[in-house]
């Protein structure tokens, strides 16, 4: 007999999706093709020598305990590490509320399994990060999509939607927002808007999820405090990484919640995978307790800032006048806004055809709306490459236009 696998498979497993963009980025491996579709850091930045000597000296030195099992919460060393780099930025985070995970992602698909029931709604930002979407759909919430402008998510409109979905008897669970130069837009929520968010969470008994891989990533401009340290209720879980700023392939990023939402996501840890792998973190515990991190972050803000600059500049020069772009002052994303009746997706095939590559619109609205935006990265390409690739674009938005 046949097995019929689609009868087998959860109802987990089939709100699963394929990120679109990880399908988009296998047409993009042609070395000739301009991507900036990718979120990927440039290469140059990660400290290879640094941690080639402190790989050695940790297996010299602490060889058994680099190579063994460590806790699930992570090592201590670098949780200590981390209470220290978030009270650099405003944050007072006991050690016990911060839980090592493999990479951000991992954190937010804890935060899907502990929260989310069938039919429960999560408000998410229009756009949202597609790597957020896809892991809350697994646990089939209901999103609710809530307009961005260049302050960020609108807080009218969100008030609105509460009204709404508190009167129609739904039940909320959480707030997600990338408020510091959000992927895909660049935007960042505005300080007056964070407050107003912790109000209207508070009003409606609703936690927050504040995913923040960008923030360390600012070229000008003042830092708004994080929602977390703002928040006085104990309603806010604050994820980061240092995908963006050491080294992705490390898988290192962490989350902090109050003790009663940790225990669970301890618990939903151990199910995934024990532990992360000690080595790895004890490296990155070395690294910040020898002061190697803030040379390394303005290193980081240099370089992209210069890309950041290059892109604007290319923009300017080279774009049609009914295309428009964010200008955020950090991060490694800018979004495009087309005129309304050109659809991104449609126009990738001959953006592949011209060599260079994007991020569609729509794949970050969870309404399926956005056709007209696009997402660009600027941390990758070089700089010649951010030239090309700008006026290869602009090519192809003259000729559709
Ligand atoms: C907003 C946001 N959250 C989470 C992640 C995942 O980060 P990590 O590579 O640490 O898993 C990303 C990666 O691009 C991101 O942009």
């Amino acid at each position: 007999m046949t097995i019929k696998y689609d009868d087998m498979f959860s109802v987990c497993a089939m709100g699963m999706k394929r990120s679109v963009i990880r399908e988009l980025l296998k047409l993009t491996r042609n070395p000739e093709i301009i991507s900036f579709a990718g979120g990927l850091p440039d290469p140059h930045t990660f400290p290879v020598k640094e941690i080639s000597d402190i790989s050695r000296d940790i297996l010299d030195s602490r060889g058994a305990l680099a190579l063994q099992y460590g806790p699930t919460e992570g090592e201590e060393p670098l949780r200590q590490q981390l209470v220290r780099f978030m009270a650099g930025d405003g944050m007072t985070v006991p050690m016990e509320d911060i839980m090592v995970t493999t990479g951000s992602q991992q954190g937010l698909d804890i935060v899907g399994k502990i929260l989310i029931d069938p039919g429960d709604v999560v408000i998410v930002e229009l756009p949202s990060y597609l790597g957020g979407l896809q892991a809350f759909s697994q646990y089939h919430p209901e999103f609710v999509g809530i307009p961005q402008d260049d302050d960020g998510m609108q807080m009218e409109i969100l008030e609105e939607k509460l009204v709404e979905l508190t009167k129609a008897g739904k039940r909320i669970k959480f707030i997600y927002v990338v408020p510091d130069f959000q992927n895909p837009s660049g935007v960042t929520l505005s300080k007056d808007r964070r407050v107003r968010l912790l109000e209207l969470a508070a009003q409606y008994n609703l936690l927050i999820v504040e995913d923040s891989p960008y923030r360390a990533l600012r070229f000008e401009g003042e830092a708004p405090p994080t929602i977390y340290s703002t928040d006085k209720d104990g309603r806010t879980m604050y994820l980061s990484t240092f995908s963006k700023t050491f080294c992705p392939g490390f898988r290192m990023g962490w989350i902090v919640a109050p003790p009663k939402i940790m225990n669970r996501i301890v618990m939903a840890k151990q199910a995934i995978d024990l532990c992360c792998p000690s080595f790895t973190q004890l490296i990155t515990a070395e690294y910040m307790s020898r002061g190697r991190m803030p040379a390394q972050l303005a290193m980081i803000v240099d370089l992209y800032k210069v890309k950041r600059n290059a892109m604007l500049e290319q923009l300017a020069k080279y774009m049609p006048p009914t295309v428009t772009w964010t200008r955020p002052e950090g991060g490694l994303f800018l979004w495009i806004r087309l005129p309304e009746h050109i659809d991104s997706e449609i126009i990738f095939k001959q953006a592949i055809e011209k060599k260079v590559a994007y991020v569609i619109g729509s794949a970050f609205y969870c309404d399926g709306g956005g056709k007209n935006t696009l997402r660009i990265n600027f941390s990758f390409a070089s700089l010649d490459q951010i030239t090309e690739g700008v006026k290869r674009l602009a090519d192809l938005f003259n000729s559709v236009i």
